[in-house]
């Protein structure tokens, strides 16, 4: 796919110059480039500078866009969703308001638990149907590339239902897909009073099958009081590590117990949630290189405490923003709107806001060498806002001004 794209007003590259990520103070250089033109050939960016300095031919033939008056940046990389579920739950929603907390309504049974009886009932098909309309939503907003998780199956079946459905809309849907096993999501009923022979089926039998087919990019356990322990986290992701998949982890989100130092001494790739997360878990993933993934949207619908995001930043390790979309702790996908939340709630600048939901989310998922920035050999992963400057996809929140998504060099008019 070729493609010529000129007049952009304003081109936020968000260029790493080869770096993974951005951390600390870089996280503020967004690498803009005013009155912009960027080339495309066979999908991938092959030019990006003024206007002024665009010198090279092409040919008659190649398609154009004219960006006159848009704001361009990298496609958003949801790095951490639960976008594979069945069933909704609004009551849930409802009781919040009335004033029961989300560890209430789970401890009682509702919560995750609530979708895994929808999941185990619904069709693969059923699955990938509801999907496909979230997933379609996402590109629109603007996300180009998405993590989704299993973890709604919790046991062998409907875990590889689950992980079966995600590579296939992986094979089928233009947006990117990263696949994660959280097969460690929550207990399952049947195994209340033996949780350790579940954490046995998953490393034994589950983990291996998923491997042996290339079925999983990430192994992410929540790790969390009630849910699994920092012993039975370590065990399923030290097979994991064996079978050379990268590790992810829910940690430090309901309580402290040790998860991201857990995250950290295992080279996790990323920790995510963060809401309770101490001094000693930033130090141990700024020391281990881990990106710390916050989520703050969960923290506005449960109406729950933000995780530390300027402390974290300040500790230098890598920050990024995803939406952890799922029907329980947050249903919207919508990345600017978490990035305005991390601005107003977290007190990131809109610069760092969009580090976070693009180069370091591409970081989070390892894929930042292929997007994330739009820099010459990366993908051409673009979105074109209408709006007077970059700051506005932050300030001017709730409505999409996305007029048009580049994936992969496929142009997309909304
Ligand atoms: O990331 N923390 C655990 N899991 C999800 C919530 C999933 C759900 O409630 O269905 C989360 O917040
Ligand atoms: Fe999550």
């Amino acid at each position: 796919m070729n493609l010529l794209i000129k007049n952009i007003k304003q081109l936020v590259t968000v260029s790493a110059a080869g770096k993974r990520f951005k951390a600390g103070p870089e996280m503020n250089d967004l690498g803009i480039v005013e009155n912009a033109t960027v080339l495309i050939e066979n999908g991938r960016i092959s030019w990006t500078g003024r206007t002024s300095d665009f010198e090279q031919t092409v040919p008659d033939s190649i398609d154009t866009l004219d960006a006159e008056g848009l704001v361009a940046l990298p496609g958003f990389v949801d790095s951490h969703t639960h976008a594979l579920f069945a069933g909704t739950r609004e009551n849930e929603f409802a009781l919040r308001s009335a004033g029961k907390s989300y560890a209430e309504i789970a401890s009682a049974g509702g919560g995750i638990l609530s979708t895994v009886a929808a999941v185990r009932a619904a069709t693969k098909k059923e699955l990938k149907k509801n999907a496909r309309k979230h997933l379609d939503g996402m590109l629109r907003s603007g996300t180009t590339t998405v993590e989704i998780k299993s973890g709604y199956g919790l046991n062998e079946p409907d875990e590889i239902k689950m992980m079966d459905a995600i590579n296939e809309l992986a094979d089928e849907q233009l947006i990117g897909i990263a696949a994660t096993f959280l097969g460690a999501h929550a207990v399952p009923p049947e195994y209340t009073e033996n949780t350790g022979e579940y954490v046995q089926l998953i490393c034994s039998r589950i983990l291996p099958y998923l491997a042996r087919r290339k079925a999983l990019q990430f192994c992410d356990v929540f790790c969390d009081n009630g849910f699994f322990s920092v012993d039975q986290a370590r065990t399923i992701l030290e097979a994991a590590r064996t079978l050379g998949i990268s590790i992810k982890m829910h940690a430090d989100q309901l309580s402290q117990i040790g998860a991201s130092v857990l995250a950290a001494e295992l080279g996790a790739v990323s920790a995510d949630h963060l809401e309770k997360i101490d001094d000693a878990g930033i130090a141990a993933l700024q020391r281990a290189g881990t990106i710390a993934t916050v989520l703050p949207g969960v923290s506005f619908f449960l109406n729950e405490e933000y995780s530390p995001a300027r402390k974290i930043i300040g500790a230098g390790v890598p920050l990024a923003i995803a939406s952890d979309f799922n029907p329980g702790s947050n249903m919207s996908f919508s990345m600017p709107l978490m990035m305005t939340i991390a601005c107003t709630q977290m007190r990131l600048t809109p610069e760092e806001a969009i580090t976070a939901a693009t180069l370091n989310g591409a970081a989070a998922l390892n894929m930042s060498g292929q997007t994330g920035s739009i820099d010459p050999g990366k993908q051409a992963d673009i979105i074109f806002y209408d709006v007077p400057n970059y700051r506005s996809i932050v300030y001017h929140y709730g409505t999409n001004f996305a007029a048009h998504i580049v994936k992969h060099g496929t142009l997309l008019d909304y």
